[in-house]
């Protein structure tokens, strides 16, 4: 079934997400938007592109007169300013004007750097995202923050840069490993926690089918997350306020990601920092204990950690402090204030933030 949930601001629409299984849908809609006989550059990463470029390109070129494709090394190393200098060099070397596009196929790390590139280059031209990890059709495709690292800082360097078009054919799923997978999982988990209760106790009664990737459960669930991210964005597009309840997870979580040098995946991190805030949230007296358990263990049966072991509790609390941004402009912390309501709290001591650390921490007992 072909669904469209469609982005607006001030009530003015910007841009169709778009929900196909297969990519048939592309070159009607790009047409559509008045791309025809425009040039692209297609970007991927050199796993995704050998895979789907040929197709999608196939099908690009029904509208546009010409596209490059251009591909950098998968993987999270990449996500840097060097890696955009040689994007932009091959956007120059392909003639590509202010008028055409850009074309982002593969995960959040293509996504995100495609999508810079687009911003920057002759001060912004057209991006299509393409998203085809579980958490770039989630998440990071959608709403307009694009970016690179800088050194050890996540996504330091970036720009908002409103896609025309996110189109997402379901159906590339199946070809994304298990790991993959469920670290996409995280952030959809995140969606029913800070706003969603209904759409949580639904993730939990499809469990199965999720796992199985069952096409019609799996579409309507993306759906439902492009919905909740979208209905976020809207309220609140350049994060000063309300957009911020996305990080939930991810204080800790990106502390633990650095810490652990990259090794483990996005949504693996997201998932320990949920489990420490939701435990946060209960030693504050937001949540019951009973609420704490089940939220934690509902992150099992999806294949993503609860506790970690070899870590430094005390350097944990300090990458969480000094992450550059939070430095630059004061912690939030994302806490639950029950399941489907998050609310940002400013006032956490060092006390409190360990305290959930040290709850993920996993120590074998020695008895
Ligand atoms: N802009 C935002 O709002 C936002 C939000 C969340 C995350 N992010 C960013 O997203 C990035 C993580 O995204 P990701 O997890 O998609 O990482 P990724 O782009 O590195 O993709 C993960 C891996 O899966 C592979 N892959 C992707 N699609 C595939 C498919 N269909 N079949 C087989 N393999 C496939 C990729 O080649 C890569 O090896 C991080 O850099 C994070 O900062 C951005
Ligand atoms: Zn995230």
């Amino acid at each position: 079934m072909s669904r469209t949930v469609s982005v607006s601001m001030n009530k003015k629409p910007i841009y169709d997400i778009k929900l196909e299984q297969d990519f048939a849908g592309l070159a009607p809609a790009l047409e559509e938007l008045g791309f025809k006989d425009r040039n692209a550059v297609l970007i991927s990463d050199d796993k995704v592109s050998p895979m789907y470029s040929e197709e999608v390109t196939a099908e690009l070129s029904k509208v546009f007169e010409k596209v490059t494709v251009l591909t950098f090394p998968a993987g999270e190393e990449s996500k840097n300013l060097d890696s955009v200098t040689a994007l932009l060099r091959g956007m120059l070397a392909a003639g590509l004007k202010r008028s055409d596009a850009v074309v982002a196929l593969g995960g959040g790390v293509t996504g995100d750097m495609a999508g810079f590139c687009a911003a920057i280059y002759m001060r912004g031209i057209s991006v299509i995202q393409i998203p085809t990890s579980l958490l770039s059709m989630v998440d990071s495709s959608i709403g307009g923050k694009t970016g690179v690292d800088l050194d050890q800082y996540k996504n330091m360097v970036g720009a908002f840069k409103m896609p025309s078009l996110v189109y997402i054919n379901t159906s590339v799923l199946r070809s994304l490993d298990k790991r993959q997978f469920n670290s996409g999982m995280g952030e959809v988990l995140k969606y029913g926690l800070i706003m969603d209760a209904s759409f949580y106790e639904w993730l939990l009664s499809n469990m199965v089918e999720i796992d199985d990737r069952e096409s019609a459960v799996l579409e309507e669930m993306i759906e439902h997350c492009c919905i909740c991210k979208q209905r976020i964005v809207e309220r609140d597009p350049f994060e000063q306020g309300d957009r911020a309840l996305l990080n939930f997870g991810h204080t800790i979580g990106h502390a633990i990601e650095k810490y652990k040098d990259f090794k483990l995946l996005h949504g693996e991190c997201v998932a320990l920092g949920s489990v420490a805030a939701a435990y946060i949230s209960w030693q504050k007296g937001r949540l019951s204990k009973d609420e704490y358990y089940e939220i934690r263990d509902m992150f099992v049966p999806f294949g993503l950690p609860i506790s970690i072991d070899d870590i430094d509790d005390e350097e944990i609390l300090k990458l969480t402090k000094s992450d550059k941004k939070a430095a630059l402009n004061g912690i939030k912390f994302i806490l639950l204030k029950r399941v489907g309501k998050a609310y940002i709290e400013k006032d956490l001591s060092d006390e409190d933030i360990l305290a959930g650390i040290k709850e993920i921490h996993y120590v074998e007992s020695n008895d």
